[in-house]
């Protein structure tokens, strides 16, 4: 049930039966030599039309952009202030809950999105609309995590992670055409948080944090995307 495919008659005899509504959101950043641009959002947007049509609940259009800043210093990668990104948020959010929506759910594939996510909720809440804010970070979903543990261990890292380089794998083999072996680089480097973007790259030379994306494949990441779709769903149903 993707709303960018519905019409507006529609929308409105949906929220008639309910006020819930999925809301993906990703980044468009770089994810290390083999990952794609697009990881963050597609990994989103993906696992979010999957949930939408096992529980029957509207997936609005994907936001592709998200808070990024310290992976400036790689090509393709774009970001908004965090500033920025709670502003739009808060704006997508109320545009929603003027026609009823109330009960939100960001399927978020984007740890540098989880701050100012939670900044605009935090805005967002007042008594005046009993709104409900539930934030769904994908990859940390219990079962996810717990898989992706036993599949990777530490060589899972931070970011360019095995797992959702896997997911990518599933769902755009297109993509990974030709198939790259990559050393591993185990994250020991002592540094503050967070990083400018120069800073960045000093620390991650080749954009990765401690992972070693080439134990990823699309059979893990199948696995992977069914355990997030189930225990996503779940948690919509309630
Ligand atoms: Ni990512």
């Amino acid at each position: 049930m993707e709303l960018y495919l519905m019409t507006w008659p529609e929308v409105e005899t949906y929220l008639k039966r309910t006020q819930k509504i999925i809301i993906p959101v990703g980044s468009t950043e770089q994810h290390g030599p083999t990952g794609l641009i697009g990881t963050d959002f597609l990994s989103a947007w993906d696992i979010a039309k999957d949930v939408g049509q096992l529980t029957k609940t509207v997936v609005a259009s994907p936001i592709c952009y998200g808070m990024a800043m310290h992976h400036l210093a790689f090509p393709g990668s774009a970001s908004l202030k965090p500033s920025t990104f709670v502003l739009m948020i808060k704006e997508i959010i109320e545009s929603y809950a003027l026609h009823g929506f109330r009960q939100f759910y960001f399927i978020n594939g984007h740890g540098g999105n989880i701050a100012p996510l939670t900044t605009a909720f935090s805005e967002c809440l007042t008594d005046k609309q009993a709104l409900e804010f539930n934030l769904v970070n994908w990859w940390l979903q219990p079962s996810v995590a717990e898989y992706e543990e036993a599949a990777f261990g530490d060589a899972n890292g931070f970011h360019a992670t095995c797992g959702e380089v896997s997911v990518t794998m599933a769902c755009y083999p297109q993509a990974f055409a030709v198939p790259r072996a990559l050393e591993y680089f185990p994250t020991t480097a002592q540094h503050p948080w967070p990083l400018s973007p120069a800073q960045f790259r000093a620390t991650f030379p080749d954009g990765r944090m401690g992972s070693n994306p080439s134990l990823a494949t699309a059979e893990h990441g199948r696995k992977i995307f069914a355990l997030a779709v189930q225990e996503i769903s779940t948690l919509l149903r309630v």
